[in-house]
């Protein structure tokens, strides 16, 4: 893989740049360093709106006594964990993992550290969130820190659910996505879905450089209906290069887009894209 501009590895992937390295790191601290710079945001868009769907799937009866999960996809180090259940924002994570104190611990200080930061922190109205990540690190942080209820590492665009995963699924309502569009595709949603037992809604915020629609078609076999405001936009970083944005630029046109005021004036943008079932 060649280097890009300033941070990114150029990947296969058709010319948007990647940060596969920072993605299995024992703790989160590499992760907000390399995406400071770049301004990475989506989690911070996706917070209230995540919190919105968890908390009107949540008030949905769907006759089960137990209430439902929040499986978030391509998880991570649960910061959309940390996002949805806990009175903290993605500026004061950037600030706590980039800081001075925190770059001289050892992971298992971070980790003492974290686990009272979230506690100290959480919401009387937290929901179950179980997370996704092929990245074993990463979750097993997420876990050790109290943001995650449980965790799989499950590779669905290699393989099915293990037993695992598929009992987890038994307890998710709703599936969560950010910054994950360019990583699954629809075998993972078809996958989660041949699994779940009770309705599953999804949110998602979804690069406008990648096409959402096979995922909504195997949406809809699963009886769900997706909505998208295609003039409301969530910016999710900054380009790393020039390359990057003439990539971008080219993408979102030929996926029908104007790139205009968005990709041209330097950042990603997603959109944001809500399934629910047909029949309530
Ligand atoms: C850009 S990060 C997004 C992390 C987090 N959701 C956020 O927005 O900050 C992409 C994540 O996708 C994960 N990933 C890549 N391929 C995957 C797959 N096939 N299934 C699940 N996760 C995957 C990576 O390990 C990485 O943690």
């Amino acid at each position: 893989m060649a280097r890009s501009g300033s941070g990114g590895t150029e990947g296969a992937g058709g010319g948007k740049s990647r940060f596969d390295d920072i993605y299995d790191r024992p703790d989160p601290r590499a992760y907000f360093r390399r995406l400071a710079p770049l301004q990475y945001e989506i989690p911070h868009h996706a917070q209230p709106v995540f919190r919105r769907v968890a908390a009107e799937r949540a008030a949905l009866d769907d006759g089960r006594p137990r209430r439902p999960a929040v499986l978030d996809v391509c998880c991570s180090y649960g910061i959309n964990a940390a996002l949805l259940n806990h009175d903290v924002t993605l500026a004061e994570m950037y600030e706590r993992y980039t800081s001075p104190a925190c770059l001289t611990m050892s992971t298992a200080e971070l980790a003492a550290r974290d686990k009272e930061f979230y506690a100290e922190r959480r919401r009387p109205d937290a929901v179950p969130v179980f997370g996704l990540d092929v990245s074993a690190p990463a979750v097993h942080y997420a876990l050790e820190v109290g943001l995650l209820d449980t965790a799989f590492t499950d590779d669905l665009e290699q393989g099915s659910p293990g037993p695992g995963l598929n009992r987890a699924l038994a307890e998710v309502g709703l599936i969560t996505l950010t910054g994950g569009g360019s990583y699954v595709t629809a075998r993972t949603f078809t996958a989660l879905l041949d699994g779940a037992r009770r309705p599953v809604w999804a949110s998602a915020f979804v690069l406008r450089t990648v096409s959402y629609q096979p995922i909504v078609r195997a949406l809809a076999a699963h009886g769900l209906s997706t909505t998208v405001d295609v003039s409301r936009s969530y910016p999710q970083r900054l380009f790393t290069d020039e390359r990057e944005r003439q990539y971008a630029i080219a993408a979102v046109r030929a996926l029908g887009g104007d790139p205009a005021g968005r990709e041209e004036a330097g950042r990603f943008h997603t959109l944001h894209y809500e399934s629910r079932p047909d029949t309530p």
